[in-house]
């Protein structure tokens, strides 16, 4: 897949899936701006990158309506436009309704919801201009649901049903789509699926819940991001598409 002189901007991009799909779309040609909550962790994603001299740093907290115009404004300025977003910045909290309060309810729908709506619609003049593409970064939590993750749950879930009213609402200039991912091996499955604060072990046991015995990469991830942004998917708009290893297929 190509793009090159094209634009793309991914939040969340400073470690994990998000740093992942920066590093695919410079592979491919683009030119990315890269999002991540503050300036040191964009700063320290951009020297990793392999061809950053591409890669310009649009820090800020996509979490709020007015974050996501900064980090939108700062792609922009730095690109002179937007063919294609991903949206992919994304917190997780594992707790039971007990446990959800209103301030865990607000942290994870925030970001992971309210962030993908104004990113969109902050980008939206260049990408109709562009006849450009958004990838939302949703879960395999949007599609079933899990215990301890209600907030969670209801943030991908609402971002699958989001990406296909935007689809409706923005074809025929504007594609949008979505990816459902299973467990993937990044900080924040580390952290989310740790048993008895033993990351290792809390890896070793999400494997084994998976039709194909493993989880999956961010490389992964990314390469399906890359397809949905791109020509080749040009009749694919509002989809979800499962990368769960069949956890979704039944059974
Ligand atoms: N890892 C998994 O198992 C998995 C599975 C399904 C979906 N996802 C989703 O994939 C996306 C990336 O997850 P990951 O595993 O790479 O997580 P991660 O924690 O490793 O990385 C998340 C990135 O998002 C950024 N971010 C979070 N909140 C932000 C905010 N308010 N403003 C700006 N940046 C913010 C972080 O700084 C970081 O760069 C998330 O939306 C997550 O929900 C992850």
């Amino acid at each position: 897949m190509k793009f090159d002189g094209k634009s793309v901007l991914v939040t969340g991009a400073s470690r994990g899936i998000g740093k992942a799909t920066a590093q695919a779309f410079l592979d491919a040609g683009a030119r990315v701006a890269v999002n991540g909550r503050s300036e040191a962790s964009v700063n320290t994603a951009l020297a990793s990158l392999t061809g950053a001299e591409n890669a310009v740093p649009a820090p800020g907290d996509v979490a709020t309506a007015k974050g996501c115009e900064q980090v939108v404004q700062q792609a922009l300025d730095q690109l002179g436009g937007i063919d294609v977003l991903v949206n992919n910045a994304g917190v997780f909290a594992r707790a039971t309704v007990e446990d959800t309060d209103e301030a865990v309810w607000d942290y994870v729908l925030d970001a992971n919801l309210k962030g993908t709506f104004f990113c969109t619609r902050a980008a939206l003049p260049a990408l109709k201009e562009a006849r450009g593409s958004v990838v939302n970064v949703a879960s395999e939590s949007g599609l079933n649901g899990y215990a301890e993750s209600s907030a969670y749950c209801a943030s991908k879930g609402a971002v699958v049903n989001l990406t296909r009213a935007l689809a409706i609402e923005f074809a025929p200039l504007v594609r949008v789509n979505c990816v459902c991912p299973g467990a993937i091996e990044t900080d924040m499955a580390r952290a989310a699926f740790a048993l008895d604060g033993d990351q290792d072990a809390g890896i070793a046991h999400q494997k084994t819940k998976y039709p194909v015995q493993r989880i999956g990469t961010s490389e992964e991830v990314a390469v399906a991001i890359l397809y949905l942004a791109s020509d080749h998917a040009g009749f694919v708009n509002g989809v979800a598409l499962p990368m769960e290893g069949g956890a979704t297929a039944g059974g």
